[in-house]
């Protein structure tokens, strides 16, 4: 795009002012894990994650308010542009974000899984014994999660941490509306046939300095889909999301070094 500042390109949104009081976030087809950007891109991608975060946004806004405008993106490109922004974007308010990775797990998987074997518990919460890779949790659990300076992976903090990092009233209040909106969803999903293991938001205080759900919510980029007619408690089950790129990412070698584990992580060829 052209016709509006680019404020921010990450690893696979690119965001462009509109005025000083909007964003206009732009999903591309670029997929990541890890910090690492893939060279291809998947086809489609940004277009159908937008759909499933705006579908989202829809079915949650009654727990919390969210960064949509109302206002549909193709307003504010000229027209030459249009086909660029047309299903991907989302036009959002401009917020201050809160720098907690909101993470709510309903099943042990990925770091959590990690770190219930270390320690049984996962960032600070305790868990009973005898839980398997992959195991229902008695009830979801709130496990937050640091962002990390460019080029590091991000860091499983504990709920204390948080409460100093934003003080214990906001801390609270994202974890507690988190779970509801994580079980809120995983019911929807459920009744569908996909299990959501685990998912993770991100937050914004807007000028009056309400709590505003932003980001991009459920999709499978910050969410665990997995079929519920294939789950089996204490195996890997097939994840309709980018946990195969993890997986892969943690097994493939560069020189010697595995790709994921060697900061700054190596660019993928183009
Ligand atoms: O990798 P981990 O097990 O910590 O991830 C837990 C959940 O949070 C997963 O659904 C993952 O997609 C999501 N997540 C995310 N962005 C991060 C960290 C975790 O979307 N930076």
């Amino acid at each position: 795009l052209t016709s509006l500042p680019l404020l921010a390109r990450g690893k696979v949104r690119d965001n462009y002012a509109v005025g000083d009081d909007r964003i206009l976030m732009v999903a591309s087809d670029r997929i990541s894990a890890f910090d690492v950007i893939m060279g291809e891109p998947i086809p489609g991608k940004g277009a159908l994650l937008t759909q499933m975060a705006l579908w989202w946004f829809e079915q949650l806004k009654d727990i919390v308010p969210n960064h949509l405008t109302g206002d549909a993106p193709e307003s504010v490109v000229v027209p030459g542009e249009v086909a660029q922004v047309q299903g991907r974007s989302m036009l959002v308010k401009r917020l201050q974000p809160i720098p907690v990775e909101a993470v709510v797990r309903g099943y042990l998987a990925g770091s959590g899984w990690k770190e219930y074997q270390d320690s049984r518990s996962v960032c600070g919460v305790p868990l009973p014994e005898g839980l398997q890779n992959a195991s229902k949790l008695p009830a979801p659990i709130y496990t937050p999660a640091a962002k990390a300076a460019v080029g590091e992976h991000d860091e499983n903090i504990t709920f204390e941490r948080t409460e100093q990092m934003i003080g214990p009233e906001l801390a609270a209040k994202i974890r507690d509306v988190s779970i509801r909106l994580y079980e809120r969803a995983a019911a929807i999903a459920l009744a569908k046939g996909i299990i959501i293991a685990d998912t993770k938001f991100e937050f914004g205080l807007d000028d009056a300095g309400q709590l505003v759900l932003m980001d991009e919510v459920l999709t499978p980029d910050s969410s665990r889909y997995w079929p519920a007619d294939s789950y089996q408690e204490g195996s890997n089950p097939p994840s309709f999301d980018k946990q195969f790129l993890r997986d892969w990412l943690e097994t493939a070698q560069v020189d010697g070094q595995p790709w994921a584990k060697s900061p700054p992580a190596p660019a993928l060829p183009q």
